[in-house]
């Protein structure tokens, strides 16, 4: 058990997959896993292990924004030794070739701040994928994913409509909110990390996806996830 995850020792798979929502986590754990056990609810944050394909993976739910997943991921890592972490999210989209559904594989993540900042000082540290993991995710998705850098926002409701511009201009293809610091982690404590995101709005039209695609989608960002771990 830590601070934030009720989990025993031992109870925590390798792989980890990381939705935002916790009735996600459960969701996907239903649906996915073999004998998926609960193995936290502390603070309503669902996490579950089971199998899938006979491999151990746990779904353990985050939150919104980098503080919040900064913590599970710390303690994920820091308490219970996950190797593969693997965010599954969704992103709004920053450019016109990026349409709403479509999946984004982000293979970098800039950030304004985050939880890890400070410790840069000076550096603008670049935030990366594992190689390894985005090239099978790509693999998985029959090369129907956009593979570029994203931006891991502190805001939802973003006033800057100037950024936006200037990071499309730039080539990010879209914008969410855990990415940087799951990758800054990763590279701390020597993890694979990876964020299978898809285009849930569209930051240029205004479009949204339909609620009744919202689950569809969300499974095929969680079959990419758990072959990019284990193909
Ligand atoms: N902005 C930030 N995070 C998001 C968005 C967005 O438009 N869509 C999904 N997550």
């Amino acid at each position: 058990m830590t601070f934030h995850i009720g989990a025993q020792p031992g109870q925590i798979a390798d792989t980890v997959l990381l939705p935002g929502d916790p009735y996600r986590a459960r969701w996907a754990a239903e649906r996915f896993l073999e004998d998926p056990v609960l193995v936290s609810e502390t603070r309503g944050m669902l996490g579950y292990t089971g199998t899938w394909e006979g491999h151990r993976v746990t779904i353990h739910g985050t939150g919104m924004g980098q503080p919040s997943i900064s913590i599970y991921v710390n303690e994920l890592i820091r308490d219970y030794d996950a190797q593969t972490l693997i965010r599954v999210g969704s992103c709004g989209a920053l450019q016109e070739d990026v349409a709403v559904r479509d999946i984004v594989l982000a293979q970098a993540a800039s950030t304004i701040s985050g939880p890890s900042s400070t410790i840069f000082r000076e550096i603008n540290f670049a935030p990366v994928a594992d190689f390894i993991l985005l090239a099978k995710a790509f693999a998985a998705a029959n090369g129907k994913a956009h593979v570029g850098g994203i931006l891991t926002s502190d805001t939802f409701y973003d006033e800057r409509e100037d950024l936006s511009q200037q990071l499309q201009r730039h080539g990010c293809l879209a914008i969410e909110m855990e990415t940087a610091e799951l990758y800054t982690l990763a590279a701390r404590y020597q993890r694979r990390a990876l964020s299978v995101l898809t285009v849930s709005d569209h930051i240029l039209t205004g479009e949204a996806l339909p609620s009744d695609q919202r689950e569809s989608s969300f499974a095929e960002m969680i079959e990419i996830a758990l072959h990019a771990a284990f193909d």
